[in-house]
């Protein structure tokens, strides 16, 4: 496992031009997400769940990675096996910055692929920024089950949190760029880390900061030249 974990959150897209959740104008004002983002949405409001992901998909296919998203590409280049890339985000701005599947775990899924709603099949595919059913109609070319948006719901099991929890079993220096820590506890995985800095915009209710021995509250395009500096003096030690 990687002796570096990069957490990012909704705020490492925002300088591309990708609501966040939590801010104000974020994606919760425009819809309410106990409609679109539960376990249950398809079920009971499967039209305007499936118009939410449809318009969340299309508007992020001219949005361009920025600074943060680049540094981080360089970086995994130049450590892969040191470094760890975990994102809460389900935009494929670190696709775009020129990073694999491989090097980038999506922990509550990812917006460009839709999966097969039988749970047998479970089937992933990628339709872009495509509205969902004008891919073979909405529904699965393996076994013609309707398809679904390749996204975590809240409730619903988020297999990726496996691969955070393992790495951070052995991580050394933890990173958190722009996540408010609604969902994820950082604090407790800071607290086992040698090393951690924490970048967000403004302080958060939900994060405290002396679990951390670094924090930036600015832009992570600003942010991430001292936090790439750091975790280079870490990793040449
Ligand atoms: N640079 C750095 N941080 C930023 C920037 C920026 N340019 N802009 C905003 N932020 C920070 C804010 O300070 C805030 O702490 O990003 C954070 C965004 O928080 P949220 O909107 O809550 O997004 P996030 O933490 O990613 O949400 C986590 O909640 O709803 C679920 O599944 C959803 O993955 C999402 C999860």
């Amino acid at each position: 496992m990687a002796k570096v974990l990069i957490l990012s959150g909704a705020g490492i897209s925002a300088e591309s031009g990708i609501s966040t959740f939590r801010d104000s104008g974020g994606l919760w004002e425009e819809y309410d997400i106990s409609v679109v983002c539960n376990y249950d949405s398809l079920e009971k409001n499967e039209d305007i769940t499936i118009e939410f992901y449809d318009k969340r998909r299309a508007e992020i296919e001219d949005k361009k990675p920025n600074y943060a998203h680049k540094v981080i590409k360089e970086l995994k280049e130049k450590y892969p096996d040191d470094i760890a890339v975990i994102t809460q985000n389900v935009d494929n701005l670190f696709e775009k910055a020129g990073m694999s599947a491989e090097d980038v775990i999506h922990l509550h899924g990812f917006m460009p692929t839709v999966r097969c709603r039988d749970e047998e099949c479970a089937k992933v595919y990628d339709i872009g920024y495509e509205a969902l059913e004008t891919f073979n109609d909405g529904k699965c070319p393996e076994c013609a089950s309707k398809l679904r948006p390749n996204i975590v719901f809240f409730g619903e099991a988020a297999p990726m949190y496996e691969k955070l929890n393992a790495e951070i079993h052995d991580c050394e220096f933890f990173v958190v760029i722009g996540t408010s820590g609604n969902v994820i506890e950082v604090n407790s995985m800071a607290r086992y880390s040698k090393h951690s800095i924490l970048n967000n915009l403004e302080p958060s209710n939900t994060i405290a900061e002396r679990d951390f021995s670094k924090v930036i509250y600015d832009k992570a395009s600003n942010a991430i030249d001292i936090i790439a500096d750091d975790i280079e003096a870490f990793l040449s030690e």
